[in-house]
């Protein structure tokens, strides 16, 4: 039997659509395959946005042809939008082919829903927040030479626009032994880089490990590999962090540090916990000790209020900070958070005319970043080969993407490249 997955949404999402793979093929669904081939369709949605909602409910209602064709095949979706207040039922509602809907927190139990749907007409099981933080899944791994590991699941921030913190949950920290022993094993069976993926990973706690000394820990295990971990908050980014940074090579240089906006009033309305000051403050921190550091963030445009003033403020940032590159965003009313209540809410067209703004500030910064690239000799872990571009390509440490020809295939290795070419975030260049 086949499956196919379609993940929607951030790196966690990313890597929980590697553990339903893992779940699927324990239940006996051996084989990725085509939507059209597939025996069972699985879901894994995102609710951050508007867009990413419209997206999914989109691709649902496309199989609604399909699913009439092949009575047999099962439809089953889960994520964070399966989770969202009031969804899982309009889901049903809109989409009365679908056969399973499943939560965020009981990923694990999709083999037994698959089992209880044979009996079932329709199987919908959505649990409240379960204080469990080892979900039982072995993921099936497809981000080779990369590897997730989870270290925090949830998030307790309650950022005022955030959805996150209601279909995810309080933040809980997995076991940092249990980490450990994980990384090991990745890097025992050929990864070449980890990435310790939370909402916060600051934030992370096992008894007296915090996360600088837990990212100690997973620096020190032996073998050649970069250590990468997302996201950070700026409220909890520390001098212990940046010190253990600057100790192991292993751990790249590259930080994603989300200001989400360049005005102290603003981010206080998002209930941030720091200003604009203190945000670069972080950031002179941390090109202090490590000169070299690049940092990329996330921005978002047109929160509740935000006047023209405020906005010049984020412009502003990108410079003043120097980003690498960063993800900009309009702002989205979600349904039961705090912000979409609140007064002033800024109409579409100005929102767009702004991050229209926003996206050429950024790219000029990214693009004479990028510049400097030119002329110098760069590692590269290598991730794939493009074939329409006929080249190799793969991220150096600080996150650009390096694009090269070679005759042998380098996936999995690492490279020196020297560059030749910058073209916004990426850099082409010749093997040396
Ligand atoms: N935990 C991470 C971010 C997770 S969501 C952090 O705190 O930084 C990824 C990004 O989506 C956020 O950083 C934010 O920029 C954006 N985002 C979240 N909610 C949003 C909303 N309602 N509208 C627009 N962008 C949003
Ligand atoms: Fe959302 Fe804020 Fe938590 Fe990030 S820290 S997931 S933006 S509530
Ligand atoms: Fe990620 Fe989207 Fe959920 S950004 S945590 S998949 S709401």
């Amino acid at each position: 039997m086949k499956y196919h997955i379609v993940t929607y949404g951030c790196q966690m999402n990313v890597h929980e659509s590697e553990k339903i793979a893992g779940l699927l093929r324990s239940a006996g669904y051996s084989e990725e395959a085509p939507v059209e081939e597939a025996d069972i369709v699985v879901f894994n949605t995102c609710c951050i946005r508007e867009n990413a909602e419209n997206h999914a409910f989109g691709n649902i209602g496309a199989l609604k042809k399909l699913k009439r064709q092949k009575k047999g095949m099962l439809i089953a979706v889960g994520g964070c939008m399966a989770q969202e207040a009031g969804k899982a039922e309009l889901l049903v509602r809109k989409f009365p082919f679908i056969d399973i809907v499943f939560g965020t927190h009981n990923v694990a139990e999709l083999p037994s829903l698959i089992e209880r749907k044979r009996r079932e007409k329709k199987v919908v099981s959505l649990l409240p927040d379960r204080a469990a933080t080892e979900d039982g899944a072995e993921a099936y791994r497809t981000s080779y030479p990369n590897a997730w590991v989870n270290i925090t699941y949830g998030c307790n921030n309650f950022c005022t626009y955030c959805i996150v913190p209601y279909v995810r949950g309080r933040e809980k920290s997995r076991s940092a032994d249990r980490i450990i022993e994980e990384v090991r094993a990745l890097v025992a069976a050929g990864y070449k880089e980890i990435t310790l993926l939370g909402q916060n990973v600051n934030s992370y706690r096992d008894g007296e490990t915090d996360f600088p000394a837990l990212l100690d820990r997973v620096a020190s295990v032996d073998g050649k590999f970069r250590v990468r971990f997302m996201t950070s908050h700026p409220k909890d980014f520390s001098a212990r962090l940046v010190e253990v940074m600057k100790k192991h090579d292993k751990i790249c240089n590259l930080l994603h540090l989300p200001a989400q906006s360049g005005s102290s009033r603003i981010l206080s309305l998002m209930n941030r916990r720091y200003t604009r000051e203190q945000y670069l403050e972080k950031v002179a921190l941390l090109r202090r000790e490590i000169p070299e550091a690049e940092i990329t963030t996330d921005l978002i445009v047109g929160f509740p209020t935000e006047t023209e003033e405020d906005f010049a403020g984020t412009l502003s940032l990108v410079e003043e900070a120097d980003f690498s590159s960063a993800f900009t965003f309009v702002y989205s009313p979600r349904t039961g958070t705090k912000a979409a209540t609140m007064e002033g809410q800024i109409p579409e067209e100005v929102s767009k005319e702004r991050i229209a703004r926003l996206i050429g500030r950024v790219n000029e910064n990214t693009r004479r970043k990028s510049e400097r690239y030119v002329g110098k000799t760069i590692e590269i872990l290598c991730e794939d080969f493009d074939a329409k571009k006929g080249l190799y390509l793969g991220r150096e440490p600080l996150g650009r993407m390096g694009y090269f020809a070679s005759a042998e295939n380098c996936v999995g290795k690492f490279v020196q490249m020297k560059v030749t070419r910058a073209n916004g975030v990426s850099l082409y260049g010749e093997l040396i």
